[in-house]
Order: structure tokens, then sequence, then C-alpha cells
């Protein structure tokens, strides 16, 4: 680009103007103003070629005829600038703002003398880059709504040699790209103008340290996004508006910005609490909140300035005030995260138990927090500490820095906490025994950070060691020693690995965890004749090695229960995630063969729903059939219904219980309308009942025992069940159909009210068989108050629901099966209870709840697979359990379907 204007050889025209006019001086600039003057229709008033450009109206020269202003301002002229504009090298101000312009700006570049251009309200097209390079005197920049220009950068047009610059308006002029971390090249800047843009990325750090007053960046188009942090620096700061970006984070502190009146930050994704200092800034006059995720407590207006806040955000109550103080402890915990904008969203209302994702509660006390591979930042709080009812603490695979606050050690029921693979460093405080500390995958954990930087001390340097340095790492090592010990012997794992090596036989198949999609090609001999396409949705046949490897090979430690067909073992694979994995021997599976086992599990696999703990697939070892079920980590109903003195649960209200009763019926429904002769379940119990961190409920162990062909059930069927739960006609004859479920159900629903168990050997003989107990008690229609669990708390609600469970139980155990409900119709009467109590939990129904590791697999594939493999004779139709039941006027008959 040409530097100097003054150089440039005058076009033709010039010279026959400079002829007419007979002047020497000034010659350069005259011939750009004719140049200027053409361009323009219609000519502005007062300017003429027939004139000195110095006369015409709205310019003026210095001295020496050098054009210092022009000021062409509202003349609804249109037409196009020359593009040597800059050659008028002593130009201080030009206006050309409220016409019709149109054409490129012209390069204003090395223009040393220009103090203000403003171009606002015209129809330019195009802003090269370097239009404003050197420009060392401007101050004033202005190209307000030109919306026609061509998308610019702030970047390219090169404004960081223009130290004098005090404001810069380009709203609504099609700028995009970020904002350059360049407001330290602008000492005096004080008022930037740059709303309706598509300028995006984030607020960049050097506004901080700037003397900006004014900060326009409302309504861009995509928005901005990041944080406000840097607000808290501004302190010239009077108006910021801020408003329709993506701003995420909370709202810092802003008592610094002593100036400030005037603050606009609705709809962006504001998250967090609103600072207390806001409201009371000296100067405050209007606040805009609104079309946020902002949570805790509504501000309070003590000056009453104008404050909206209204529209959607997630403020803890309606009107200001304290938050309930588990709540608050909550959104300290989310505060250490950044406010994340995914616990904003359902992180909102006074009570953290009610519908507030990642978190599960028992009796309004949060037992478990579960942020694993979440993506977040930012540091473990102590207010965790303050959650003492809290038993699991997930926080796994995340970017989490700091150490692991000491207090968490003190938290009485503490469980389970998982911090492995973050950034975590420091000392790991002292957990009791109890507590199973997941902390792998971060290195710098363990390790003493020295106090004054907060830096790692990695190296040891044996000479600067202390004595009592020596000391204490002699006794960790000593520690660390016997602990290993203690597991070795305890486990005698490693004595196990070798011997069962031997035992690996040829039949087995690597397949990675599920989170590790690859998996090698199955060999179709190997598997057998049974159809391949089974085996082509997930990972049904796990390897031995891989089973062993998420088991620590089995070892004791990680048995988690034990049932008639064997032990379980709860795994857990590099990932985190988390399996049970049942082992039994094959006498088990009644001798089935190797092929059939593996046809029936592959079946099994394919059902899902909700309600139903998944299968996920099996293992072949020898003698011993292995099943992988998704975990369940809230354990068997039965133990919450019974086992309350040893455990420190709580005992589960009767909302809960309503709710897994619902649950289970549904599970159980969902298998007799898959398949009226393939599911039935025959051995439903509370054990067989488990339950998530949530306290949702799902159904295990269905299938295992197939049923055969009508007719031929007396030849194959061992009788399978419990007794307690055996319906008569299947304990008297092993006739198999829907309603021996429907019977064990309701011995179920009779466990929950009374909280005793189906067989009780330690009470009355009178007494000990539940069912009929229970149902003498219905019939002679005693008071039922009596039978009632002594931990339910009972009030009229209460006591009126339980009635009508009870009557449904007394249904469900109809001696007569024809007289016994489907499961269709026992979820009709239930789920209205529920809904009644909790009108949440439709919510919640809606929100399929399926685990990780599972495929939601559509119905009708499993159906049409089910086809495929002929197993099936018949089909129910399955209907929607949403259906809603509608009490009959008979109030002792038999609930049916609406
Ligand atoms: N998927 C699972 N997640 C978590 N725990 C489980 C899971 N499956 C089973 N368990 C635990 O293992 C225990 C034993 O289960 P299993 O199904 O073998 O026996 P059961 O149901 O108690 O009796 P039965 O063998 O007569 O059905 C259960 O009581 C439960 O505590
Ligand atoms: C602006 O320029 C475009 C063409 O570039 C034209 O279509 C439009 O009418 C002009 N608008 C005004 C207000 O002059
Ligand atoms: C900002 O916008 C530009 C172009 O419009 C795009 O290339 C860039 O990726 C965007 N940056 C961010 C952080 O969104
Ligand atoms: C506050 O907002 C109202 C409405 O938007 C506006 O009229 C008023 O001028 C604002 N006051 C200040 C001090 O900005
Ligand atoms: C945690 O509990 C202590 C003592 O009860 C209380 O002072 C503190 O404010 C609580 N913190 C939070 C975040 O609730
Ligand atoms: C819930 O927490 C409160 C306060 O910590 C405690 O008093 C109460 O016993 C807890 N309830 C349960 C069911 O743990
Ligand atoms: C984790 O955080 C550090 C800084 O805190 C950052 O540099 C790094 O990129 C983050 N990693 C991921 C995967 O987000």
């Amino acid at each position: 680009m040409d530097n100097d204007g003054r150089g440039t050889i005058p076009s033709f025209f010039g010279h026959l103007f400079l002829l007419l006019l007979a002047t020497t001086t000034a010659a350069d600039d005259s011939a750009t103003m004719s140049k200027l003057l053409q361009g323009l229709s219609p000519a502005p008033q007062g300017w003429s070629s027939s004139t000195s450009y110095c006369k015409w109206s709205g310019v003026s020269c210095d001295s020496s005829s050098h054009v210092t202003t022009i000021n062409l301002a509202s003349m609804s002229l249109s037409g196009t600038l020359p593009s040597d504009l800059s050659s008028l090298s002593y130009l201080k101000s030009l206006s050309l703002s409220t016409n019709s312009l149109s054409g490129p700006i012209p390069s204003f570049a090395n223009l040393a003398s220009i103090e203000e251009i403003s171009l606002d309200h015209n129809n330019f097209t195009d802003l090269p880059s370097g239009t404003f390079r050197g420009l060392t005197s401007l101050q004033a920049l202005s190209i307000n709504y030109n919306p026609n220009l061509k998308p610019w950068t702030i970047t390219e047009v090169d404004l960081v040699g223009s130290p004098s610059l005090v404001s810069l308006y380009a709203s609504n002029s099609n700028i995009i790209g970020s904002l350059p971390d360049f407001f330290s090249s602008f000492p005096s800047l004080q008022h930037v103008r740059l709303s309706y843009n598509n300028i995006n990325g984030s607020l960049p750090p050097s506004l901080g340290g700037s003397s900006v007053q004014t900060l326009w960046l409302n309504n861009q188009g995509q928005g901005l996004s990041g944080t406000l942090d840097v607000l808290s620096k501004m302190t010239q700061l009077n108006q910021a508006w801020l408003h329709k970006n993506q701003f995420t984070g909370p709202i810092p502190d802003l008592s610094k910005c002593k100036s400030l009146f005037d603050l606009e930050l609705r709809d962006n994704l504001l998250t967090g609490i609103v600072p207390m200092s806001l409201m009371s800034l000296p100067n405050i006059q209007n606040v805009s909140l609104d079309k946020n995720k902002l949570q805790g407590p509504l501000p309070e207006n003590p000056k009453n300035i104008k404050l909206t806040y209204g529209d959607v955000n997630s403020f803890c109550r309606s009107s200001p005030g304290p938050c309930d103080p588990q709540v608050m402890t909550m959104l300290e915990v989310a505060g250490a995260l950044g406010y994340p904008i995914m616990l904003a969203d359902s992180w909102s209302g006074n009570d953290a138990c009610k519908g507030w994702s990642f978190v599960t509660c028992l009796d309004k006390n949060v037992t478990s927090v579960v942020l694993s591979k979440q993506h977040l930042a930012g540091s473990i709080s102590p207010a965790f500490g303050n959650l003492t009812s809290l038993r699991t603490l997930l926080l796994n695979d995340n970017n989490l820095t700091g150490s692991i606050p000491d207090i968490l050690a003190s938290l009485p029921n503490l469980e389970t906490l998982d911090v492995s693979n973050n950034n975590l460093s420091g000392l790991v405080p002292t957990f009791s025994e109890k507590v199973k500390l997941i902390k792998s995958g971060n290195p710098l954990l363990g390790k003493k950070i020295s106090g004054r930087d907060g830096g790692v001390a990695g190296s040891f340097n044996a000479s600067s060691l202390s004595g009592g340095a020596i000391a204490v790492i002699v006794i960790a090592i000593l520690i660390s020693v016997s602990v290993l010990l203690f597991i070795i012997f305890w486990c005698f794992c490693s004595k196990e690995r070798k011997w069962e090596s031997k035992r690996i036989t040829s039949s087995m198949y690597r397949i990675k965890s599920s989170n590790h999609p690859t998996k090698e090609p199955l060999n179709h001999n190997d598997i057998g004749k049974s159809n391949i396409r089974n085996f082509d949705n997930g990972n049904v046949m796990f390897s031995i090695q891989f089973l062993r490897q998420v088991t620590d090979n089995f070892c004791p430690r990680n048995i988690i229960g034990k049932g008639g067909f064997g032990t379980v073992y709860k795994g857990v694979n590099e990932d985190g995630q988390e399996i049970a994995v049942k082992r039994m021997e094959s006498t088990a599976m009644s001798g089935k063969g190797v092929d059939e086992f593996q046809a029936e599990i592959a079946v099994l696999t394919q059902v899902r729903h909700r309600h139903l703990v998944t299968l996920l697939g099996f293992c072949v070892n020898g003698n011993e059939r292995l099943l992988v079920y998704e975990y369940m980590p809230g354990g068997t109903l039965s133990h919450h219904l019974f086992d309350q003195q040893q455990r420190r649960n709580s005992p589960i209200s009767w909302r809960q219980r309503l709710t897994i009763a619902v649950d289970v019926a549904r599970g159980v429904e969902y298998l007799h309308s898959l398949a009226k002769q393939s599911f039935i379940h025959r051995d439903l119990k509370p054990s067989n009942i488990l339950l998530g961190d949530d306290m949702r409920a799902k159904v295990a162990d269905f299938g295992l025992v197939r049923n055969a062909p009508d007719g031929k059930y007396s030849v194959e069927t061992r009788l399978a069940g419990t007794f307690g739960y055996l319906a008569p006609e299947y304990a008297a004859t092993g006739k198999v159909t829907t309603k021996i479920d429907v019977f064990s159900f309701g011995v179920i629903l009779m466990e929950m009210i009374t909280g005793r168990k189906a067989l009780d050997d330690t009470v009355s003989d009178e007494m000990s068989h539940l069912v009929t107990w229970f149902r003498r008690i219905l019939i002679a229609k005693e008071e039922l108050s009596k039978v009632i669990d002594r931990s339910l708390d009972l009030d009229e609600e209460t006591l009126e629901s339980i009635a009508k469970v009870a009557k449904l139980a007394g249904h469900c155990t109809a001696r007569d099966p024809q007289q016994r409900p489907d499961m269709g119709h026992v979820v009709n009467a239930l789920s209205p209870l529920v809904e009644q109590w909790s009108p949440e939990t439709r919510e919640l129904e809606d929100d399929v709840w399926i685990s990780d590791l599972s495929l939601n697999l559509p119905l009708n594939q499993v159906v049409a697979r089910w086809q495929n493999e002929g197993t099936a004779t018949m089909f129910g139709n399955y209907t929607s359990t949403t259906t809603s039941y509608v009490p009959s006027q008979d109030d002792s008959s038999v609930p049916s379907r609406a």
C-alpha cells in the first residue's frame, strides 16, 4: 500500500481542475476531493467542482489548504468512496454517517492525523484488511449499522496502532470471529459498543486492566461464551450489556466495579449463586438476570433498583430468603466445579432430593452423588463433608484438580469413594477400612505438595531428608508391606490364578467390555450350531480372562451374594463400569449342554426392560457357567425390607415401597406379555428384586428356568421357586402359568406391608406362613393397622394407600388362579397410587433409565428374534401399561383395565 498519498500523480481530470483554478497549492488534496465529489450522488449541497474544496460546506482546511474535516452526515447521499481517501494526510475528522453509501470502505491506513472516523448507518459492502492500520491519532471509530458489510474480523482491520482510541463503535456491522485480547493496547479506551454482531469466543483477559466503562456486547448471533470472571477486574465499568449470549459460569463478585449502574445479563447460560454484593453496589440501578440458569437464593433488593430475574432460572425459591441447607451444600459442591451447566439444569428448587440428576436420596438425605465421566474441571468441595448420609461418591474420570478434602474421611456412612482418573494431588486422607477408595489414575496424588507454590515435590533427595521424614517413609513401607501380605493371605487370589489358568478351555472368546467395542470375530464352529445372529448385537460372550480380571480373580472380597444357583461377584473394569458375575456349576442349569445354554442365554440377553436386570452375557468355563449381569448398587429388596437392624439402612418409606412394587409389576408384566408361554419368572421374591442407587427396582433372575410346551411340564420341570411364595396349584401339580408369578407378587406386597418374611420360623405357627395369616386377617376384616410394619410412618393417606394394596395382595394370592388378576391389571391398580403420592414419578417413568452397559433394543426386534429362534409359541399382545385403571363399583372385585 502507498504510504504517502502526496506523492501520487494527479489524474487527467485533476490536471484540468488545476488548470481551471490556476492554483498550485494543495494539488494532492484537490484530486482526491474531486474524486470524492464525483463518486457521490447527488452532489452534496454546496459542493461544486467550480469552487475550492476548502469552501465546500462541511469541509475545512488548514492554512495550507490541507483538508482537515469532512462532515457529510445525514445528507441522503448514495454512491461510493474513492479508494485513495487516505491521501488526505491532514484529515482529522471524517463523518459520513447516516447516508446510503455503498461499495467498499477505502483504506485509511497511516492517516497519522485522523482522530475521528464515523461511517455509521450506511450500506458499505467491504471492510478490507488493514483499513485502520497505523492511525496513530485515532480517538473515535464508529461504523455502527452497516449490515451489508461482508463479514469481517476485528483483528484483520488492524486497530492496534491507535493507542489513543477512546471509543469503538461497530454494532450491527457483521463482525465475526473473536474479540482480540488487545485491550492493553488502548489505555484510553472507554466505550466499546459491538452489539448485534457475530462475535464469538470469550471475553479476553486484557479487558480486566482496561479503562472500559461502556461494554456493549449484547445480541451476538451465536453468542459469546466462557465466563464473566474478567468483569470483576474492570474497575471503571459502568454499563455492561452482555445479554443474549452464551456466557456460562457464575456472576463474579463485582464489588470493585463501584461505578456500575447498568448490568444486563439476561438470556445467557449463567449458573451459580448471585453474589450478595451485586445488589448493594453503590451506583447500581438496572440489573437483568432473566433467562439464565441461576441458582441458590433470589437476590435481595434492598435499594429497590430495577431488577428482573423472573424467567427460567433455577433459584431455590420464588422469593428472596435462604435455601434449604442441603441445597446450599450441593450448590457449594457445584461451585467448586465452576457451577457446570448440566448441574444447573436440574439442580433447581429447594429440595435436593426432588429430581436432581446425579443425586440420590434416602428419606430426604443425599446418599449418593455420581458424577463420573462428566468432563468436570475444578475441585472436590469440602462441603461434601456436610452430607452426613452420603454413602457413595463417584467423581472418577473427570479433570478434577486439588486435593481430596480431609473432611471426606469423617463422613460416617461413606462406603465408596471413586476419584480415579483425575488430576488430583496432595496427600490422601486416611479413610476407615469400610470405605472403598478408588484413586488410581491421579499421578500426583499421594505426593506431598510443597507449601509455598503448590508444586509437587517430585524428586527424592536423600541427603535433605530429616530423620523424621525417614522414619515416616520406613513406617509407610512397613504398613504397605503388611497390607499387601494381608491381602495376599486373605484372598489366596494369586494362588487361585495359577491353578485356574490350567482349566481355560479352547471355547473362550475374548470380548472386551462393552466400553471397548472392538471384539475379536466370533468363530462359528466354536459357538456351535446356535443362531449366530444372536451374537451380533452386544457382547454376549465374555472370556474367562476378562471376568477374572474384573473380579480380581474371583476374590472372596468381591462376593456380593450367594444364592441357590451359585455365587455372585462384583466386577469393575478399568473404566469403573460395574457388573455382577454369577458363577455356577453346570448342574445348576439342570445339566444342559453348552449349545443349549448358549442359545438360551443369547435370547435372554436380548430382553431389555427398564425394570428387568439386564443379562449382559455369559461365559462357559469347563463345568462352570457364568452369567454377567448389570450391577445393581442398591442391593436386594430383601435387605432393605428385613435386614434393617444389621445394616444401617433406614427403613424404606411406604412411597418407596409402592414405587418398587410398580417397578416390579411392570417388569413382570413385560415378561408375561412378551411371550406368554415362555417367560414366567417362577421365582419372584424380594431377594430377586434388585435396587438401583435411586431406589428404583429391577427384577432379576428371570428366564433361567425354562418352561416346556404345555402338557409336558411334569417331565422337564423340576419345581423351581421358593417356599412361602409358591402358588398352591403350582406346588401341588407343577403346573406353570403366569398366575404363579402373580401369586408370588401378592406375597411380596404382603411383605412390604408387614415388614415380615413370607416364612418366618421365629414366630408362632399361626403367623409363620405370611399368606395364610394375612389373608385370614383380610377376610375377617380385622384391624389392618396391627399388621402394618412398625417402621412405617402412618398418616391417613398412607393408611388408605396401604389398605388398597392389602386388598390387591389378597386378590393376587387368591387360591384359584383364575381369580387372580393378571400383571397388567396389577400395574394399573398400583400406578395411580404411586402417582397420587408423588406426581413426579410419572416424569421419571418417561425418562428411560437404561444403565450404561445396556443396549436399548426395541421390543419388536426382541420379538422378531424370538420368532426366528422358534422358541416362542405365542405372543401376548404387548399393551402399553399407561392405560389407566378405573376402579370398579364393587370394591371387592378384581381391578380391570379401562
Ligand atoms: N445384578 C446384581 N447386582 C448386584 N447384586 C446382585 C446381582 N445379582 C445378584 N446379586 C446379589 O447376589 C445375591 C445372590 O443372588 P442369586 O440370584 O444368586 O441368589 P438369590 O436370588 O438370593 O437366590 P436364588 O438363587 O434362589 O434365586 C443376591 O441376593 C444379591 O444380593
Ligand atoms: C444496500 O445494498 C444492497 C446491495 O448491496 C441493496 O440491495 C440494498 O437495497 C441497499 N440498501 C439500502 C438501504 O440502500
Ligand atoms: C468463531 O467463529 C468463527 C467464524 O465465524 C469460527 O471459525 C470459529 O471456530 C468460531 N470460534 C468459536 C470459539 O466458536
Ligand atoms: C433501566 O432500564 C429501563 C428500561 O430498560 C430504562 O428505561 C432506563 O433508562 C434504565 N436505566 C438506566 C439507568 O440505565
Ligand atoms: C456445613 O455445616 C456447617 C456446620 O453445620 C455449617 O456451618 C456450614 O455452613 C455448612 N456448609 C454448607 C455449605 O452448608
Ligand atoms: C438425615 O439427616 C439428618 C441431619 O443430618 C439426620 O438427623 C437424619 O437422621 C437423617 N435421616 C436419615 C434417614 O438418615
Ligand atoms: C484438564 O485441565 C487442565 C487445566 O486445569 C487443562 O490444561 C487440560 O486441558 C484439561 N484436560 C481435559 C481433558 O479437559
